[in-house]
């Protein structure tokens, strides 16, 4: 049988041998790690462990928050606050930035999270995840404030996501392609089954809510009724349909075997860019997709070049198979 390589070694060796990242983001990667490991156990216990159902609040982006998005939001600060490779964190289901407290020495980078992504599927165990983004704090400054976190995702040093499913998978880039690794439940680590992820340019597989369509604008409205038109239709091939309503698992599927998703603007709220959060859900994945050579935009520009107004600012998000994206953008420019 081949080597089995861990996460901790895998991480020593992007830093030692190649150069790939710092010891501080080295020992944040893990600790992310670590933290997720915590959040998989919660999560397989479900009812056993008293974690399904609602807790009794709203979050800042006026969602009923879920008893798991609160104990993941938690798991994923106590982990992290005292490594002293932070400075400070911000997350789906926190008003503000959160400090690292003053009692533990503090770090350069800034870490952003969606502790529970695909929080409807909790109680009905379907696959759910954490998405992360890690980006540097502006140098020579002593404090942190909630601008310095307003980078556009380009300047993301490390990001990716959990999944919660069938397996706990951990996905993870550095800029230097996509590493995947999964959970060995006896042995408590995570082991790399997967290096240099490529998704293909061509899919015959599209995930959108098509519950929405009423709702859509033209060009998205285009690119599925063409879809829809199979082979007697303007693209000749027959398309098949999927939508989990989590993110990671519509995204993990696409790492896997392709596939283009979609959650663009639409009518409902003609103010509001889209649904999904641009520094804690679409750049982390958009750098990941990229990464695997997919693409992903807005619509209209490359969702990595954004430069963000505020922390949970949203966005409309096309991510995937690099032609597919790339068509999806064309006909917005029409
Ligand atoms: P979250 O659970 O973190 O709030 O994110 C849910 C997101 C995303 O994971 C998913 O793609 C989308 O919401 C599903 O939305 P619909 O329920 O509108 O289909
Ligand atoms: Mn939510
Ligand atoms: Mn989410
Ligand atoms: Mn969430």
């Amino acid at each position: 049988m081949a080597q089995r390589i861990s996460l901790t070694r895998w991480l020593v060796e992007k830093q030692r041998v190649q150069g790939h990242l710092s010891a501080e983001l080295r020992l944040l990667v893990e600790i992310v790690a670590r933290a997720c490991k915590g959040i998989s156990h919660a999560v397989n216990k479900g009812a056993l462990g008293g974690v399904l159902g609602s807790a009794e609040s709203e979050n800042v982006q006026g969602e009923v928050q879920k008893k798991l998005d609160i104990i993941a939001n938690e798991v994923l600060i106590e982990a992290n606050e005292w490594g002293g490779h932070l400075a400070a964190m911000a997350s789906e289901e926190m008003d503000g930035i959160y400090l690292v407290p003053n009692r533990y020495p503090q770090g350069e980078y800034l870490l952003l999270f969606d502790p529970l992504d695909g929080s409807s599927n909790i109680d009905v165990n379907v696959s759910i995840g954490t998405i992360f983004s890690v980006l540097k704090k502006p140098e020579g400054q002593a404090g942190v404030t909630e601008q310095d976190f307003l980078q556009p995702g380009t300047r993301q040093v490390a990001a990716g996501y959990c999944i919660y499913g069938p397996q706990t998978t951990l996905v993870l880039t550095t800029g230097h392609g996509v590493a995947v690794f999964t959970l060995d439940r006896e042995q408590g680590s995570f082991v790399l089954t997967d290096e240099n992820v490529r998704i293909p340019a061509d899919t015959k597989e599209f995930a959108i809510n098509m519950s929405n369509m009423r709702h859509w604008d033209e060009p998205v409205r285009r690119y599925i009724d063409e879809c829809l038109a199979g082979k007697d239709g303007p693209r000749g091939k027959d398309f098949n349909m999927r939508w989990i309503a989590s993110m990671v698992a519509d995204v993990h599927r696409i790492l896997t075997r392709g596939g283009v998703f979609m959650y663009p603007w639409d009518k409902r709220e003609p103010n509001k860019p889209g649904k999904l959060r641009l520094m804690y859900e679409a750049n982390p994945m958009a750098w990941v997709v990229e990464q695997a050579g997919g693409a992903a935009t807005n619509g209209r520009e490359r969702i990595l070049d954004i430069q963000p107004q505020s922390l949970h600012e949203r966005v409309s998000v096309v991510l995937g198979s690099k032609n597919e994206v790339e068509r999806v953008t064309a006909y917005h420019a029409k």
